[in-house]
């Protein structure tokens, strides 16, 4: 969702350096972008639409400046509702991510008072409060009277908001947090900040992730922190990041899908190979819990649900799941002997924040498998175990479902007493993925999309741990390729599904070696039966397949290569429309608002 970057310092390439800094959070997903650049006055450039081969030449040259990349909520994709906003004098200039839940009545107020309000954004409505609270103050240096509106202004808003903001009159700027996430960079004489640590690696490693209820006042030499609150000063300490500064480019792909999805060897591997002490002290806390709730949301809510069927066949164990969206509605079975276990790529989707800050108040211990170093999930729980996939630049999650899908098998098996096993089939795992990713195998599933991508609907099957498995498969095909795609248990076809196969409808099963097997083969008889056409994707060819895609046994780590085929589904069915699967229409990175 939004991107924040901002720069105060001694360059006086600000401007560029910021724009280089939203290029670095693209990935986060947005539909338009902009930029203040403080000179004597604030100048604003805004856009609609990718940021591409725009350039910021014409931004005067300063060494003070914010940008923003606007995922819409309140307000169209327009110019004028893009970020930033400035106030009516011209003297504030603000960046937000959130959503100020009680803007009308703000609105309603200032409007009263004259303010000329030019957007439909919720945004603009703070930065004209601010100069409101501003005008009004007396008696302190301009410096800590904009502090103080702009504190006084954040607490008037209800919902979950980071919110920056210019003060040309005293070249600081002051920010705000209450929910989204923000980091601050500090470097010599000239501090940076952004909604994402990864995008202030390159210029810093001396970072603070702000805290809720936090504001800071910023300039080059000096970062000031308070409670919002309150207005009592906190000290303020950095932490040295030991972060590389992660591959980012595509390399050799065409997209990071691609390039992701061709990561997932080696980060299963990395996983096997390195996470030993982490699987040992996280299953245990498994062992000693009394019910254990997996929470995710989208893609990690399937890597959730696939945990239940994990721990129920490998371990004998019963977990809970619950999408992040709808846990707070069950926290009243949380005591304080509950065990939460959060997963989570980017660590910030609010969802999962929300039921883990629900989970907290009752107790409830909170664990978490997360990608993000340093994210709000990172740091709430209590213990994490760091899936370290890499950065995941494009939009559609790949390699941090496979990995976390890798973590709940080792963690099974560890809960088992069968590590050795776990491992063992995790690595044979690798040689199945290995020939999913090869060339022939390649055009085979690019073959498929060729009759596929016509079709308006696709219908894929499975049962048991394949069922979560088919849910994902079809999520990737309606992320990157907009074609309607739905998953659902095969037991469930005819409870109501079965309704719309009619002739030449594609149906996938995921047929793996396991007890789900001749069930689902029963099921694809019966789509065949009504003309469906019928795609296998099972360790062995059947005379119902119309199309067959091979997955070779590994046991239950057979959902992964499986797993993989969905993904590349997903990304060939993009492709052969000429869409942009790494960006897909409509969808964040990371999921920041309710
Ligand atoms: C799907 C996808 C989303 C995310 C979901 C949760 O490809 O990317 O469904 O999985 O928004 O995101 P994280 O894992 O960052 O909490």
């Amino acid at each position: 969702m939004c991107g924040i970057f901002g720069y105060i310092g001694k360059s006086n390439k600000a401007s560029e350096i910021v724009f280089n800094g939203l290029k670095t959070l693209e990935y986060r997903g947005y539909d338009s972008w902009g930029i203040a650049t403080l000179k004597s006055k604030i100048t604003v450039k805004k856009r609609v639409g990718k940021i591409g081969n725009a350039n910021v030449d014409d931004l005067p040259k300063s060494n003070f400046a914010l940008g923003h990349t606007r995922w819409a909520t309140h307000g169209g994709v327009t110019e004028v509702n893009a970020h930033p906003h400035l106030d009516c004098s011209g003297q504030f200039a603000i960046i937000h991510n959130g959503i100020i839940e009680n803007y009308d009545e703000i609105k309603e107020e200032l409007l009263k008072k004259k303010h000329k309000i030019v957007s439909d954004t919720d945004t603009e409505v703070a930065v004209h409060l601010i100069e409101e609270i501003y005008r009004k103050s007396t008696g302190k240096s301009k410096k800590e009277n904009f502090l103080e509106a702009t504190r006084k202004a954040f607490n008037r808003f209800v919902g979950l908001n980071a919110i920056i903001v210019m003060d040309a009159e005293t070249s600081t700027y002051v920010a705000a947090k209450n929910g989204s996430p923000l980091a601050i960079g500090k470097g010599s004489n000239e501090n940076f900040l952004a909604s994402d640590a990864h995008a202030l690696i390159p210029y810093t490693k001396n970072i603070y992730f702000m805290e809720d209820g936090e504001i800071i006042s910023v300039t080059p030499e000096n970062i000031s922190i308070f409670d919002a609150l309150t207005g009592r000063k906190k000290t303020l300490k950095f932490n040295k990041l030991t972060w590389k500064q992660t591959a980012i480019d595509k390399g050799k792909y065409p997209h990071f899908m691609l390039k992701e999805i061709f990561d997932q060897p080696k980060v299963i591997e990395n996983i096997i190979n390195d996470s030993k002490f982490q699987i040992i002290n996280f299953s245990d806390i498994i062992k000693n819990s009394y019910g254990t709730y997996l929470v995710g949301c989208g893609t990690a809510a399937y890597a959730c649900l696939a945990g239940t069927y994990i721990f129920s066949k490998i371990s004998g164990r019963h977990l809970n799941f619950s999408v992040g969206s709808e846990f707070g509605y069950l926290v009243d079975f949380l005591t304080p002997k509950s065990l939460v276990i959060a997963l989570s790529q980017s660590g910030e989707t609010i969802d999962v924040i929300d039921s883990v800050k629900k989970a907290k108040v009752k107790g409830a211990q909170i664990t978490s498998l997360v990608n993000s170093l340093g994210s709000t999930l990172y740091r709430l729980s209590d213990k994490k175990l760091l899936l370290n996939a890499g950065v995941e630049r494009a939009v559609v999650s790949t390699k941090a479902f496979t990995a976390k899908l890798t973590v709940l098998i080792l963690l099974a098996y560890q809960l088992a007493g069968k590590i050795s096993e776990g491992k063992s089939i995790l690595r044979e795992c690798l040689k199945v993925l290995k020939e999913v990713l090869c060339r022939d195998n390649l055009n085979r599933i690019r073959k498929l999309v060729k009759t596929l991508v016509s079709q308006k609907h696709i219908y894929i099957i499975g049962r048991g741990v394949s069922y979560p498995i088919a849910l994902e498969a079809a999520l990737k095909i309606k992320e990157a390729s907009y074609i309607h795609a739905e998953g659902f248990a095969a037991g469930e076809l005819k409870h109501g599904v079965i309704a719309l196969i009619e002739k030449n409808i594609p149906c996938i099963a995921f047929l793996p070696n396991d007890e789900t097997y001749g069930a689902t083969l029963a099921g694809c008889m019966e789509m065949k039966a009504r003309g469906g056409y019928i795609i296998g994707i099972s360790h062995k060819n059947h005379e119902v397949f119309d199309y067959y895609l091979p997955v070779y046994d590994v046991g239950i780590a057979s959902i992964i290569p499986s797993a993989v085929v969905g993904q590349l589904l997903g990304y060939y069915l993009a492709i052969e429309q000429g869409l942009d699967p790494d960006k897909p229409r409509n969808l964040a990175k990371s999921v920041t608002v309710r």
